[in-house]
């Protein structure tokens, strides 16, 4: 049985206009895609394609031109919808004078957590996005590293059903990327949907199982990663152990069998592999466990029905 869809969008259309209401920007020129159900699903395309506008959208930040957006069942201007989505925006607007604890806190008790909960909650997602050693610095002296998770946390304030991430690596080294796809990873394991942008593709390519590309506000592909990029008439063997001599015998053989010419090469890491060899021998790269304040029942309004 297919998962339920959580963003189903028909038609969809944004045009910007100005102040005399004169049409300036076609951002989004009709857009159908869905989300399923504990997908991960990447939103990809140049500057400027409507990746931002489509997610203000769904968020009911922006009202469409023309089209319809269903998200988790309902429309997006419904409240009760709000509650179940965590956001992270492409540029947090964080307050410099408050601590990230602080900055949790406060968007813990917009979602009606008592001081208990909020307080519990805050610690184990500091500890998540490994913040807990600046909890109580102000954030405007924050690296841009630092800054992108405490965004991620409080997008996660609230446990949320679906999670929408617009370019959330940016900014982050390659530790700090690695650890913010682990964390997508397993969230989506644990049945939370992600929606994300992003302009690097490799990370992309590692965390999401479907995405659709975007080009002028036009849907251009859309479909399984392992589907788009494979090439329908090549095959590719994998051996290990063979010496130079025995790996040029086997390719001759090969060809004379598939009477077609056969390349070889040597597979190398990516260089975020290696990158990451380097720097986090001493286990620096941390991997993650769900935490029970996320899963839903601990949240206020949204335990088991
Ligand atoms: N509030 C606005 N008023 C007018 N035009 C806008 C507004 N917001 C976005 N646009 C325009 O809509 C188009 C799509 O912008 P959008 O921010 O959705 O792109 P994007 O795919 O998120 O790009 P990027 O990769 O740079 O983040 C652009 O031409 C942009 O200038
Ligand atoms: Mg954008």
């Amino acid at each position: 049985m297919e998962s339920a869809k959580v963003i189903e969008t028909l038609g969809l259309r944004k045009t910007f206009r100005d102040f005399w209401r004169r049409p300036v920007v076609e951002a989004v020129k009709g857009l159908d895609f869905s989300v399923r159900q504990g997908e991960v699903f990447g939103l990809l395309g140049p500057n400027g394609s409507g990746k931002s506008t489509t997610i203000k959208m769904l968020l009911g930040l922006l009202h469409p031109t023309a089209g319809e957006i269903r998200v988790l069942g309902a429309a997006p201007s419904d409240t009760r919808v709000k509650a179940r989505i965590g956001y992270l925006p492409e540029v947090s607007h964080l307050h410099p004078f408050l601590t990230p604890r602080e900055t949790l806190m406060y968007y813990a008790s917009l979602f009606g957590m008592s001081h208990g909960v909020a307080a519990r909650r805050t610690a184990e997602l500091l500890t998540m996005v490994d913040l807990a050693h600046a909890a109580d610095r102000a954030v405007g002296r924050f690296s841009k590293g630092m800054a992108r998770r405490v965004g991620v946390a409080q997008a996660l304030v609230n446990a949320p059903e679906l999670l929408i991430l617009d370019e959330p690596t940016s900014g982050l080294d390659p530790l700090g990327c690695r650890e913010v796809k682990d964390l997508v990873r397993l969230l989506a394991r644990n049945g939370v949907t992600v929606l994300m942008t992003s302009h690097l593709l490799a990370d992309v390519e590692d965390v999401c199982d479907r995405v659709a590309i975007l080009d002028r506000g036009v849907l251009r592909a859309e479909g399984q990663i392992a589907d788009l990029l494979r090439k329908p008439d090549a095959v590719r063997f994998l051996v290990e152990g063979l010496s130079e001599e025995e790996a040029s015998a086997l390719r001759r053989e090969l060809e004379a069998r598939a009477g077609c010419r056969v390349q070889q090469d040597f597979p190398a890491m990516s260089l975020e592999a290696f990158f990451l060899q380097v720097v986090a021998q001493d286990g620096r790269l941390r991997t993650f466990e769900m935490a029970p304040f996320l899963q839903a029942e601990h949240v206020p309004g949204k335990g088991p029905a």
